[in-house]
C-alpha cells in the first residue's frame, strides 16, 4: 500500500496499544500530499511517526510571537503542512492562521485551533457500532508446520544438492556434523535480531567457532534468510553470491563442510528460514 494505508494501519496499531494516536493529512516537501501518524503523550508532547520508514520526530512548535532573537526549535520532520487529523473517534480540521507544521499547536480540545466534525456527521459516515465495539480478534491460525522436522528436511536436501554440485566439479564432500551443529546458535540470534531489531552480540558463537577450528585452519560462513522452504531455489540463490560459491566449491586440504537450517514458524504457517553454509580447511601459507 501507499502512505495512506500504512499510516491508517500504524495509527490503529498505536491506538490498540492504548496511545492517543491520530492520522495526519497534509503535505511534505514540494507540496506533495502526505499522510503520517501523530501521538500525544500525557505530558502534552507530540510525536510524529513516519509509517514508511519507522522514523519518529518530536514536534516542537515555533512560537510566532516570541521576540525576534529568541532561540526557536529547528524543524526536524519532513512534514510541511497539516490540514486535518482523524482517528476512530474524531475528525478535526486545522483552523490555525497557518497550516505550517512548524507553527502548529496540537491542542485538539481548543476549538479555535481545531474544528471538530460533529458527532452526527461522524455517525453518518461510520457504520453504527463500528466505532464503539471492539472488532473481533483476527482469526490467525497457529502454524501447522513442525519447525524441527522442516529444518531437518531442508538441511538434508541442501546437503545432497551441495554433494551433487561438488561431484560435478570432481570434488568429494565431507561434512562436519559438529560444526553444522554450532551454526544453530548464530541462526537463532539472526532471527531474534530480525524480529526485534535488537542486535544480540554473537560472541559465544564466535568463541565456539574458534574452538572448533584448529590452528592453521580457516573458517568461512555464509548466512542467508528466506521466506520459503524450497531447497533448489534457495541453493540457486546462494550460489549467486561469490562468497557462498567459494564455500560450496571450496577445494584444498582438510576441507570440511557444514550446513545448518533453522525454520521459524509463525501464525498462518508463515515461516522464516535461516540457513548457513560454512567450511573449514587448512590454510595454505
Ligand atoms: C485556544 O487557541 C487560541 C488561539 O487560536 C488561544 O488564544 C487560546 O489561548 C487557546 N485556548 C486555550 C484554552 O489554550
Amino acid at each position: 500500500g501507499d502512505c495512506e494505508n500504512h499510516a491508517t494501519l500504524l495509527c490503529s496499531l498505536l491506538l490498540g496499544f492504548g496511545l492517543d494516536a491520530y492520522v495526519c493529512v497534509g503535505t511534505k516537501a514540494k507540496g506533495t500530499p502526505h499522510t503520517w501518524v501523530l501521538t500525544r503523550g500525557t505530558d502534552g508532547s507530540i510525536t510524529f511517526w513516519e509509517s514508511l520508514t519507522a522514523h519518529r520526530y518530536v514536534h516542537r512548535a515555533i512560537d510566532p510571537d516570541a521576540p525576534p532573537l529568541a532561540p526557536q526549535p529547528k524543524p526536524t520532520s519532513p512534514y510541511r503542512t497539516v490540514g486535518c487529523v482523524f482517528n476512530h473517534h474524531t475528525f478535526r480540521a486545522n483552523c490555525q492562521p497557518s497550516d505550517a507544521v512548524e507553527l502548529c499547536v496540537f491542542d485538539f480540545q481548543n476549538q479555535s485551533r481545531w474544528k471538530a466534525m460533529s458527532q452526527e456527521a461522524l455517525k453518518s459516515v461510520c457504520a453504527p457500532g463500528s466505532t464503539t465495539s471492539l472488532p473481533p480478534l483476527p482469526p490467525l491460525c497457529a502454524p501447522s508446520l513442525d519447525p524441527a522436522a522442516a529444518s531437518n528436511q531442508l538441511e538434508l536436501e541442501l546437503r545432497s544438492l551441495v554433494s551433487e554440485h561438488r561431484k560435478d566439479l570432481d570434488l568429494a564432500t565431507l561434512w562436519d556434523d559438529q560444526l553444522s551443529y554450532l551454526l544453530s546458535s548464530a541462526l537463532s540470534a539472526y532471527e531474534l535480531e530480525r524480529c526485534s531489531g535488537v542486535s544480540c552480540g554473537n560472541e559465544e558463537f564466535q568463541d565456539a567457532v574458534r574452538r572448533a577450528v584448529p590452528d592453521g585452519h580457516t573458517f568461512k560462513g555464509f548466512p542467508i534468510h528466506f521466506l520459503h522452504r524450497n531447497a533448489r531455489r534457495a541453493f540457486a540463490t546462494c550460489l549467486r553470491s561469490p562468497f557462498c560459491e567459494e564455500i560450496v566449491c571450496c577445494r584444498g586440504d582438510h576441507v570440511r563442510l557444514a550446513v545448518r537450517v533453522r525454520v521459524f514458524a509463525y501464525p498462518e504457517s508463515a515461516c522464516a528460514v535461516w540457513l548457513m553454509f560454512a567450511v573449514k580447511y587448512r590454510s595454505v601459507l
